[in-house]
């Protein structure tokens, strides 16, 4: 079944992918800000029988050097079978969404993209656009902690999930170190002169070249990837250097919604100092402490369930439906 309808600014496309008993997904494309290129997205309504006109809208994105078949689904499911609607999206450059080199992360342009897909679900007629919730995990945790201090974008909430929040471990100097500055420099280079980029791992082991290579990451990260399918395990070397100055934290004190923070006290990736600082700056921060690491959060992990728990009643009691 396709619906089409032309919406002012966006044209739209739903193509159904499943329905079940608690939700129907679809697949969506959002014309982003860079003309031709266009987001690619699921949308996920409640059961026919739980729509409520209109729905409450939570907007989602994936995490660094991911895309949004890493896990996300998950989460998404759990809320459209709780009477919320979502959109789950790739970013410009990564997973299903246009934009070439593939793999750069640029933070400016994620925040852009979250942007236009509020937009997008604030002019669809089913949601209601008083009632739109921020998600995020990890890097983009970073991105709804950030949008939640914007007044311009006015969420009624905003969730985070072991969320980068500016402060990273500290970087060894050793020969893996001077390999990646290399690459970095190198690839602004290429870039520069219009060159395929200069990759290098997402994530591996300790000591090693890659972007992240804290104990347990890279197993963490493969682990959270669906079984039948291959990471992709590269992303442009100088998207490190987009990572030191963002400082989400350091938007706390303007926070103008209620925000939860999911907090894994052992994530040696994120540290959770960052969180327990925003929680100290702004009475809108609540802090929910798990007592793991940072991908035990995700499906099929230790702590998953506790994680949707605490987000689930974050959200009956802030846009209760
Ligand atoms: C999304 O990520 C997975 C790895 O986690 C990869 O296999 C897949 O190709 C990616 N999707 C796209 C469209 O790039």
């Amino acid at each position: 079944m396709i619906n089409i309808c032309l919406c002012l600014g966006f044209s739209r496309s739903a193509l159904l992918l499943t329905t079940t008993m608690s939700f129907e997904k679809s697949a969506l494309k959002i014309a982003s800000a860079r003309p031709g290129w266009n987001l690619d997205a699921w949308q996920y309504l409640p059961a026919a029988e739980r729509r409520t006109q209109p729905l409450p809208i939570i907007v989602m994105a994936h995490g660094f050097g991911a895309n949004k078949t890493m896990g996300l689904a998950h989460y998404a499911e759990a809320f459209a079978a709780a009477g919320y609607a979502c959109i789950v999206f790739d970013y410009r450059r990564w997973g299903a969404s246009d934009g070439t080199p593939r793999h750069v992360l640029i933070v400016k342009d994620q925040l852009e993209d979250y942007r236009t897909v509020i937009k997008y679900a604030r002019q669809q007629p089913e949601f209601d656009p008083q009632r739109l919730v921020l998600w995020g995990s990890s890097f983009s945790g970073a991105h709804t902690i950030t949008l939640s201090a914007d007044a311009t974008v006015n969420a009624i909430a905003a969730m985070a999930q072991c969320p980068y929040t500016g402060l990273s471990p500290p970087l060894p100097l050793d020969t893996a170190y001077l390999k990646i500055a290399g690459s970095a420099l190198l690839d602004i280079i290429k870039q520069g002169l219009g060159l395929t980029p200069v990759y290098i791992p997402v994530v591996s082991e300790p000591k090693s070249v890659g972007a992240l290579t804290t104990e347990g990451t890279k197993s963490g990260m493969l682990a959270i990837c669906s079984k039948d399918i291959e990471y992709w395990n590269e992303i442009s070397a100088s998207s490190l250097l987009q990572i030191p100055s963002y400082q989400p934290r350091a938007k706390a004190a303007s926070v103008n919604c209620p925000l939860l923070i999911v907090l894994p006290t052992e994530d040696n990736l994120c540290l959770p100092e960052g969180a327990v600082q925003i929680s100290k700056t702004t009475e809108k921060c609540q802090l929910v402490s798990i007592p793991c690491g940072h991908f035990d959060l995700y499906h099929g992990m230790s702590h998953h369930t506790e994680s949707i728990t605490a987000q689930l009643e974050f959200l009956e009691k802030h846009v209760p439906v």
